[in-house]
């Protein structure tokens, strides 16, 4: 992370899904969390008449797959959400929420308290943006970094009932974390979350990275000049057990299966498989 200032992968995340892939983008709060030059491109298809899917598909293409990538994970995360919600769990807890709108922008969430667990310098950013805007969730904010805090506490004092069964989602977040962090955020949650909560997370495999030799090289090297160095891999047998006793892994997937799971017609791109979700549920 940048001292100081928001995470640049969470405006890139708010982008693809305030630019969507069909008429209407997935998230409309997207051009609120967004600095306004990002904000205006996101939101230039409502502008735009005739030619929005023309600029739309333009701007899809020249991401190499990203935008539908992001998009896809989100609505397969979203869809996962839904049916932990109908099973009548009240708390959710985003982890590295960033830029993330479900508290604004999903109607189900109405009567759930959100925790958003992120780092300071980019929940600084996201509240005061949002200073204006009512969510219909009961949002509780708790600023940490992953990697020198734990959040086990904060949570608690912010209100989080660890005798209640939760929903938690971790998207797009483990990669840029060293390993154990990554294991230690997983024990606090186990301590937290009682059975039948559910947790949705992303992680990257090893050696999977798009475009051959160039993009093995490059791709590490433009996330680390942002301020965000691609760190933790794991493999589905390594995350299984990083849950196991505790929780079951019910879906392991890379973006081909993520289709089944969201209803989505954005693309899984070939360029970005080395990337999973995992839906693990804490045994009774
Ligand atoms: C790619 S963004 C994903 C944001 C959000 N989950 C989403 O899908 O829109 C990565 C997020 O991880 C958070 N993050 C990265 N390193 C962190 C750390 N050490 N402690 C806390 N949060 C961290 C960033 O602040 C950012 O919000």
């Amino acid at each position: 992370m940048r001292s100081g200032l928001p995470s640049g992968t969470s405006l890139l995340v708010s982008f693809a899904r305030g630019l969507g892939v069909d008429k209407e983008p997935i998230d409309p709060v997207a051009p609120q969390l967004l600095p306004p030059v990002l904000a205006q491109l996101a939101a230039a298809p409502r502008h735009l008449g005739g030619v929005a899917a023309l600029y739309r598909a333009a701007v899809r293409a020249t991401t190499f797959g990203l935008i539908d990538h992001m998009v896809l994970r989100t609505q397969a995360i979203d869809a996962h959400l839904a049916s932990a919600l109908r099973s009548g769990i009240d708390q959710l807890v985003i982890l590295g929420a960033g830029l993330d709108a479900r508290g604004w922008r999903l109607a189900a969430l109405k009567d759930v308290t959100v925790f958003e667990v992120d780092h300071p310098a980019t929940q600084r950013y996201k509240r005061k943006r949002m200073s204006q805007q009512r969510p219909p969730a009961d949002i509780r904010y708790v600023s940490i970094d992953f990697e020198t805090e734990r959040f086990a506490d904060a949570l608690e004092s912010a209100g989080f009932r660890s005798g209640a069964p939760s929903a938690w989602i971790w998207e797009g977040v483990a990669m840029y974390l060293p390993l154990d962090a990554v294991h230690d955020a997983l024990a606090q949650l186990t301590s937290l979350a009682a059975p039948g909560s559910e947790l949705a997370m992303t992680y990257r495999m090893p050696g999977l990275l798009p475009y051959g030799p160039l993009g093995r090289v490059a791709i590490p090297v433009v996330f680390a000049a942002a301020g965000e160095p691609l760190k933790a891999t794991l493999r589905p047998h390594e995350l299984a057990s990083a849950v196991a006793p505790d929780w079951d892994v019910t879906f392991d997937e890379d973006s081909r299966g993520w289709r089944k799971l969201a209803g989505s017609t954005a693309n899984a791109s070939r360029s970005f498989l080395s990337e999973r979700l995992a839906i693990v549920k804490r045994r009774y």
